[in-house]
């Protein structure tokens, strides 16, 4: 007797249906419900192509990068219980943060290095992107999708600088927004909107903290699901020519 002969009457119970809605994934019909009934793996196509699925073709670095900014939109709710965005208050519980809340030094590290890794593994994602020819048809779309998700984790972590309202971030944000100034047409116009003024002061605070941490992550959150459902619905990741389709 067989394994699967086997299995068959268990596969076949109510209780085992009632879970899984196929049989044993040794048949055509079976593999493709495995993978629509399932959450997780239908993020998946149902087939995609086996050199797609090696771990040198992407290195994982889109997940990579949805994984920090999970992590960070999860490290930066713990940090809005203390921070506040005034410019009497900033500086001293940023330091309340890292000296006196539990496990506060910890949590603002996280979010600082996820911050950092999240633009180095947005460029690379990027660069792999590029090098594999992913972006010609039919990922046009998604590459723009990923041109604005690039310009967005950029604002995000240009945003957060301001925020410890330390000498570094009051400086390195006068002269950013200099260089945004110097931008043709918009320019001046574009530093005056996003200080709130035409220095660095309380409005420009307020404004960069809006930006950070409520229109950034749902703009980037809204984009990464279209981008990941985009991948889906474009048959996975983009097949070396002649690959076998399983
Ligand atoms: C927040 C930033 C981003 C996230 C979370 C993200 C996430 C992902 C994920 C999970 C995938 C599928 C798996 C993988 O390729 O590793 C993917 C694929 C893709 N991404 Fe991104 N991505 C981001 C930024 C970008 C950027 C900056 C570009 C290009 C400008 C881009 C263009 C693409 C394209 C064209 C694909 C399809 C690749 C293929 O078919 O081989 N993405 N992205």
């Amino acid at each position: 007797m067989t394994r699967s002969s086997l299995l068959t009457p268990l596969t076949e119970s109510r209780v085992w249906r009632s879970f899984f809605r196929h049989g044993l994934p040794d048949n055509p019909l079976d593999r493709s419900l495995v993978m629509t009934t399932n959450i997780f793996f239908h993020l998946h196509p149902v087939k995609v192509s086996r050199p797609s699925l090696r771990w040198s073709y992407s290195f994982g670095l889109g997940i990579i990068s949805a994984i920090l900014f999970a992590l960070l939109v999860w490290s930066g709710l713990l940090l809005m219980f203390y921070y506040a965005p005034t410019i009497e208050r900033a500086y001293p519980t940023m330091k309340d943060i890292q000296m006196t809340v539990p496990l506060g030094q910890f949590t603002r590290n996280m979010h600082r290095w996820a911050a950092h890794a999240m633009v180095l593994a947005v460029i690379l994602h990027m660069a792999r992107v590029f090098y594999t020819g992913a972006f010609k048809p039919p990922r046009e779309f998604n590459w723009i999708v990923g041109v604005v998700l690039l310009l967005l984790t950029l604002g995000a972590s240009f945003t957060g600088y301001l925020l410890p309202w330390d000498q570094l971030a009051y400086w390195a944000i006068t002269v950013g927004t200099n260089i945004a100034s110097y931008a043709p047409v918009a320019g001046p116009m574009m530093r005056e909107l996003l200080l709130g003024g035409t220095e660095v002061g309380q409005n420009s605070l307020l404004r960069f903290y809006t930006l950070h941490v409520a229109i950034l992550p749902l703009l980037i959150g809204l984009l990464v699901s279209l981008h990941i459902w985009r991948v889906r619905k474009d048959g996975g990741l983009a097949a070396r020519r002649n690959s076998e389709v399983k």
